[in-house]
């Protein structure tokens, strides 16, 4: 990153605007991305060193990411919710039940929502769940059981190989008109017009830039803020022209796109990312 300045300030930029929105103090931001930067593998220890005060996760920090991590689920039911239907709904990948409480708390009576993930604790409060699932490549679903599964920032935690039979996975759980909603990070591969300031500078990048933006977003979430090295981060992007193949290699095909832009969506960071609706094909 630090070859490439156009990468290095726009990363900077989107950390201090979301810091800025937190109340958070922004002027070591610097110095605590230079120091993360260096020892990628233990990120926050080294981020603490030279911003003790990220130390209190139950302060000012903990507290602001917590509740931008809320906000975050706030702005994602929103975007996912016009494409749910009645029925069994999974969000896979999900780390917790915060998405399809809050997509549960909007519906009628008698749908059922279940969160997965490859690792957690299971849990069960009426008609939400949180299951974890046998195996990467395997939901805990019933074969044409789910109305939808949803899928938020996490099918770029895994390898193209694994991505696949997941995704096959997700066509045999869905009933004959189910679909799949995914809200993931990636970005037109034509140029486009720019949605903000922000998503002008990252198709200002080059392919190199944009895959470093996606990357450093991924590990400044799971390393720094979250500090969970068990979470993959193999960062297999892709772009929307690369992902409508790979859909219908699963036997899905996309209903609708669209493109969203470097959108905050109250986390941390911001990214671009495209809500991408696909149903079961043939
Ligand atoms: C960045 S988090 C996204 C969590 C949540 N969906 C969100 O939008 O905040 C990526 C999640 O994907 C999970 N994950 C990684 N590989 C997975 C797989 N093969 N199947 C299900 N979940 C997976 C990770 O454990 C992690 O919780």
């Amino acid at each position: 990153m630090s070859q490439d300045p156009a990468l290095h300030d726009l990363v900077l930029a989107v950390l201090t605007d979301g810091w800025s929105r937190w109340g958070m103090p922004t002027e070591d931001l610097p110095v605590i991305l230079d120091a993360a930067l260096a020892e990628p593998d233990n990120a926050t220890v080294a981020a603490q060193r030279v911003a003790p005060y990220l130390v209190a996760r139950e302060g000012v920090f903990g507290k602001a990411y917590a509740e931008a991590r809320a906000s975050k689920f706030d702005e994602f039911a929103a975007l996912v919710r016009p494409s749910v239907q009645p029925g069994l709904v999974c969000d896979m990948g999900a780390g917790d039940t915060q998405l399809v409480a809050r997509i549960a708390a909007t519906c009628e009576p008698g749908s059922r929502f279940v969160a997965t993930d490859i690792m957690g604790e299971p849990t069960a409060d009426g008609d939400v769940s949180f299951v974890v699932q046998p195996a990467p490549d395997r939901l805990p679903l019933a074969d044409g059981s789910a109305a939808n599964v949803i899928a938020t920032g996490m099918l770029h935690h895994m390898s193209p190989e694994v991505r696949a039979a997941l995704l096959a996975d997700v066509r045999r759980s869905l009933h004959p008109e189910g679909t799949l909603v995914m809200l993931e990070d990636t970005y037109p591969a034509e140029p486009w017009a720019a949605r903000s300031p922000a998503d002008a500078r990252f198709q200002d990048l080059d392919d190199r830039g944009r895959w470093g933006f996606l990357a450093v977003t991924d590990w400044w979430g799971n390393r720094v803020m979250k500090n969970l090295p068990e979470v993959p981060l193999p960062c297999t992007f892709l772009d929307l022209a690369q992902w409508r193949p790979v859909l219908a290699e699963a036997g899905l095909r996309i209903r609708s796109v669209d493109y969203l832009g470097v959108v905050d969506c109250g986390g941390h960071m911001a990214t671009p990312r495209a809500l991408i609706v696909a149903e079961r094909g043939g």
